[in-house]
């Protein structure tokens, strides 16, 4: 499939990028700093790709990349940039939707507090719209997921990775979860007792206990990358958020 990725330099962008030369896919890395992107991958992984510099933010230098590629995976700018990163994620969205060709495959990153609380009773609350999340950079991620939503993303066949705290193969955190990695959508996978869900319950308190569960979400890079680039051309995820949990029960 030829697919651009953007934000190659970053942490997940050139995960997925190893994995999508790996998979053989036709690779195109549109990023800042081409010298950058040599010294993070080196040319083995380089000579299958082409690279094209420019910023993510220029919405005439993001058409003209997209040109010519049926699939996108935005791994570019980070929740931290606050709106800045709202505009690159809804300006590559809407990039996409012109400018990609059929069947217009778009992977988007957010993270684990973009999904849902399981079970609410509010079917449009976020475990970004709890107290505490709410006041965290990581909410932007919910805005972003709002595109999505809206008629800009229509004509996209689009999903949105919602991973945790990632780690590279080599650095993996003595708390991370161990066990068989496992995909899950739209809703988060916390386990919350009967009161919480309770409408005399405290949001403050279903916070508190969601983010006691937020370690759980820990997986690998690679995790990512394999998932994004495992699923860029089945539609399991069609327009979903796509959570991932290592289960250490089912080890
Ligand atoms: N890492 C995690 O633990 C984690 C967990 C959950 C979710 N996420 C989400 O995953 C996504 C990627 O995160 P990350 O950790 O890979 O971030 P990162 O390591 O900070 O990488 C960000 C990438 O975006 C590029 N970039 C930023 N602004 C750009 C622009 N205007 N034009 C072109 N490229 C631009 C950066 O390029 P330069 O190299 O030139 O700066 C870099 O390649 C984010 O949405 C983040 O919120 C990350």
């Amino acid at each position: 499939m030829k697919v651009i990725i953007f934000g190659a330099t970053g942490a997940v962008g050139h995960s997925v990028t190893k994995a999508a030369v790996r998979e053989n896919h036709d690779v195109t890395l549109f990023v800042r700093n081409k010298a950058k992107l040599e010294a993070l991958l080196g040319s083995d992984i380089l000579s299958h790709c082409r690279v094209i510099e420019g910023d993510a933010l220029e919405s005439s230098s993001v058409r003209e990349a997209l040109r010519g590629h049926s699939a996108a995976i935005n791994a570019s700018g980070h929740a931290k940039d606050g709106h800045q990163f709202h505009l690159l994620f809804k300006g590559i969205v809407e990039a996409a939707a012109e400018c990609l060709d059929p069947p217009k495959r778009l992977w988007m990153l957010g993270g684990v507090t973009a999904l849902d609380v399981p079970g609410s009773l509010d079917t449009s609350e976020a475990l970004n719209d709890l107290p505490i999340l709410y006041r965290t950079p990581y909410r932007t991620h919910t805005e972003n997921y709002g595109v999505l939503l809206s008629d800009i993303a229509s004509s996209l066949d689009w999903s949105m990775m919602c991973p945790g705290v990632l780690y590279e193969v080599d650095q993996r955190p003595a708390t991370a979860p161990a066990g068989p990695l496992h995909t899950f959508t739209d809703a988060a996978q916390i386990s919350l007792p009967t009161w919480a869900l309770s409408k005399w319950c405290p949001k403050v308190l279903v916070s508190l206990l969601a983010i006691r569960q937020l370690g759980s979400f820990t997986v690998g890079l690679a995790d990512v990358a394999d998932v994004i680039v495992g699923n860029l051309r089945a539609g399991e995820f069609f327009k979903k958020r796509v959570g991932l949990k290592r289960d250490p029960t089912s080890a």
